[in-house]
């Protein structure tokens, strides 16, 4: 597949992880991010967006979204021209600007990509329409479909890097999947795949979406749903566990909290996993996983680099360097994924 040829929908923006195929994603997306492995730190790496201008803007809490897609501009070469952490209350919007006006403004000052988290209800994709440049949404709360597709390529990659392969792969999904946007796009993804089984384990009343069942089914990947990760662990490739999102409007807290016990990773469940799985986690984590336990096992993948290979922290940084290359620069991906 060549570069030119993606014609996805709402491309060059970033908008949802049902925008993308299997194909972009194995024979454009992880080559470059691979090559960003091998460049990293390297002076010609500096040179790949140089001069190239980000614009970041953060309605809602961020740490590693933020610092990595920061990083990744700085170090292609490219200036973060206006970064605006904590933007509900630091820009107009704190006067009560609407959440359109203030993207439209600062995409009036130029710039070549426009990166937004946004914690409100507003539609990115209706936005996307009025810009004229490419928009990367960097999580959004849109009410029928909030998603993190960033996020869910970083965990594909992460993936990818640390199985060798994603087709095939078992997938306990664990939490709050009511309202966590990461396991929504990563079943998007995922569903681009073959052979893919998921667990999800959740309490009751935190289970995935009818939605994200419905486009399961659609596309023939197997799922069920379970209460206790213990009884899926010896079977997950993949354990993905994410925290209960309370500042989502996970008002069911502590009746969630209660049932934690059941979905949460400590000793006994590595016990039970399988030797070659591995533990992610899109971060932060805040009780979820018990870590003094779970740290040190070379199956836990979410913040440290082991083995030679890189944390899904640091995947992020290199799956996010080749997105602002491909949304900015198609002409120098094509180059660099030439030259491979
Ligand atoms: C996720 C998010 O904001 O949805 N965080 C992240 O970007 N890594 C997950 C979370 O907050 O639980």
């Amino acid at each position: 597949m060549e570069l030119q040829e993606v014609k996805f929908e709402g491309w060059p923006h970033v908008l949802k992880a049902q925008q993308f195929d299997s194909g972009w994603i194995k024979n454009i997306l992880f080559p470059l991010a691979i090559r960003m492995e091998g460049l990293y730190g390297h002076r010609l790496c500096g040179a790949l967006l140089l001069d190239k201008e980000m614009i970041s803007l953060f309605c809602g809490e961020s740490t590693r979204t933020r610092a990595s897609f920061e990083i990744a501009m700085h170090r292609l070469g490219g200036k973060v021209i206006v970064s605006s952490p904590n933007a509900r209350l630091s820009s107009a919007m704190g006067k009560g600007e609407h959440f359109y006006d203030t993207c439209l403004a600062l995409i009036e000052y130029g710039g070549d990509v426009l990166i937004i988290r946004n914690d409100g209800n507003e539609e990115l994709g209706k936005l996307a329409v009025l810009s004229s440049i490419p928009i990367i949404n960097a999580a959004d709360n849109a009410e029928k479909d909030k998603q993190h597709p960033t996020q869910a390529l970083l965990d594909l990659y992460t993936i990818q890097r640390r199985l060798g392969r994603i087709d095939g792969i078992s997938v306990a999904m664990i939490g709050d999947l009511r309202n966590g946007r990461t396991v929504r796009s990563l079943s998007y993804l995922l569903a681009k795949f073959k052979g893919i089984r998921i667990f999800f384990v959740s309490p009751l009343q935190l289970q995935i979406g009818a939605d994200i069942k419905e486009y399961l089914t659609r596309h023939g990947v197997e799922f069920s749903e379970h209460l206790d990760v213990r009884e899926v662990a010896p079977h997950a490739d993949v354990f993905y566990q994410t925290r209960t999102q309370k500042n989502l409007g996970t008002e069911d807290w502590d009746r969630a909290d209660e049932a934690h016990g059941l979905t949460i990773i400590d000793k006994r469940v590595l016990d039970l996993a399988k030797l070659d799985s591995i533990i992610m986690h899109p971060l932060p984590c805040v009780g979820e996983i018990v870590r003094e336990e779970v740290d040190p096992d070379p199956r836990a993948i979410y913040i440290e680099s082991k083995n030679g290979k890189p944390s899904q922290v640091k995947c992020g940084l290199f799956i996010r360097m080749a997105l602002l290359l491909i949304v900015i620069s198609p002409e120098v991906c094509c180059s660099l994924l030439r030259t491979d």
